[in-house]
């Protein structure tokens, strides 16, 4: 296990340190991890290694430019405006988790990938179950199958004539390139979907109570938005919700932190651990959404850091702006430590916020 934050750095940085979860050798997070996977299954980006990983990756990052994203805000703004809308006209107390986090994420990524929003709720149900940890290796492979399946008759669907969204944009320019694989779409797809329904949901919740734990701080970003994106990235350290997400096999013994790694050993960076070295971030236990956070690790580092990353800031600077302006009373209406936390679940976060206002 590695801890510190210089040496995280160095391991997710180093081609010594393998991605390839397919790998018998590869450090599984949950028991039976391994069995879920079928034989000859498509390999995600996540997985791969160089110098596979580098033109997957290049072949979509012009989905995530600075760009695109920003032409994307006033939408994002609109479908978080109309869930406080929703959330308002609801039963007191609501419950924030399912009619804010979850919904603004996934209407996000939907759109944008061009999944039908209509089948949100059979595709989230699939993701819960992948990522629960007491999940049966059999039922964990079932729900991923399920997810892929989906997306495979999705994108036959579309191939036809594929429509201006991220997975037709990739037919066109995959099939100009002479590179398009239907299945490999599917699980590019499918990690999108994945990744875009249980993180930046997480953070909304999970912020949101610590912002209204901390009202001096919440006090801080009221009284100034341009402070908002520094809140998000101490959000991002402070919980660091996927905590050993990039784990690692060694392929080549290397020393790091002045121990030697050997040839065929696992390594789970801790994320958690990293974003609170005290020799990076000062009194690390403590929430400083003024302490500029930014070289934190909770999106992973190096080459397969996350490639939704401006995304998931943009949606958390738009929910805080929006929801602490328009419903300045919000509290939860329960104790701190009567919230159901994801205690059970690879990405920490909350399966319900009952909020009043
Ligand atoms: C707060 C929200 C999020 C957190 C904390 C998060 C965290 C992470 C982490 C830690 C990794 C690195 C894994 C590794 O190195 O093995 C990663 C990779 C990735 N994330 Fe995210 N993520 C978030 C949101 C998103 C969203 C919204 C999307 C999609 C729209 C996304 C798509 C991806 C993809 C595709 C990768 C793989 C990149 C590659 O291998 O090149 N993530 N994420």
């Amino acid at each position: 296990m590695v801890s510190r934050h210089e040496d995280v750095r160095t391991v997710l940085n180093d081609r010594r340190f393998s991605a390839d979860r397919q790998h018998p050798d590869f450090p599984q997070l949950v028991e039976g991890g391994a069995a879920a996977r079928r034989p000859g299954e498509e390999r995600t980006l996540i997985e791969m290694d160089a110098p596979e990983h580098g033109p997957a990756r290049k072949a979509v990052l012009g989905e995530f430019t600075v760009r695109r994203l920003d032409a994307l805000r006033p939408r994002i703004q609109e479908i978080v405006d109309g869930r406080i809308d929703a959330l308002l006209a609801g039963p007191r107390p609501g419950d924030l988790v399912d009619s804010l986090s979850v919904p603004v994420q996934s209407l996000v990524i939907c759109e944008m990938s061009g999944v039908p929003y209509a089948d949100h709720e059979s595709f989230q149900g699939h993701t819960v179950k992948m990522l629960k940890q007491s999940t049966l290796p059999e039922e964990r492979g079932a729900a991923m199958a399920a997810i892929q399946g989906y997306l495979a008759d999705l994108i036959a669907e579309k191939e036809e004539n594929p429509p201006d969204d991220l997975l037709g944009r990739q037919i066109v320019k995959l099939c100009a390139d002479g590179t398009y694989r239907r299945p490999a779409l599917a699980g590019l797809g499918f990690l999108l979907l994945v990744a875009g329904h249980e993180t930046t949901a997480n953070m909304i919740s999970l912020s949101t109570v610590a912002f209204l734990r901390n009202p001096e701080q919440l006090a801080l970003i009221k009284a100034d938005p341009g402070k908002t994106l520094d809140a998000v990235e101490e959000m991002l350290r402070y919980f660091t919700i996927i905590d050993a997400a990039a784990a690692r096999l060694c392929v080549e013994d290397t020393e790091v932190g002045g121990q030697l790694i050997r040839a065929g050993e696992g390594v789970l960076t801790l994320g958690c651990s990293a974003n609170r070295d005290p020799r990076v971030f000062e009194n690390p236990d403590d929430l400083d959404v003024e302490r500029g956070a930014r070289h934190h690790v909770a999106f992973g580092f190096g080459p397969q850091q996350c490639l939704g990353q401006n995304l998931a800031r943009m949606e958390l600077q738009t929910v805080f702006d929006t929801l602490f302006r328009r419903v300045p009373t919000l509290e939860p209406a329960v104790d701190v430590d009567e919230l159901p936390f994801k205690d059970d679940a690879n990405i920490y976060g909350l399966h319900r916020l009952p909020a009043i206002w």
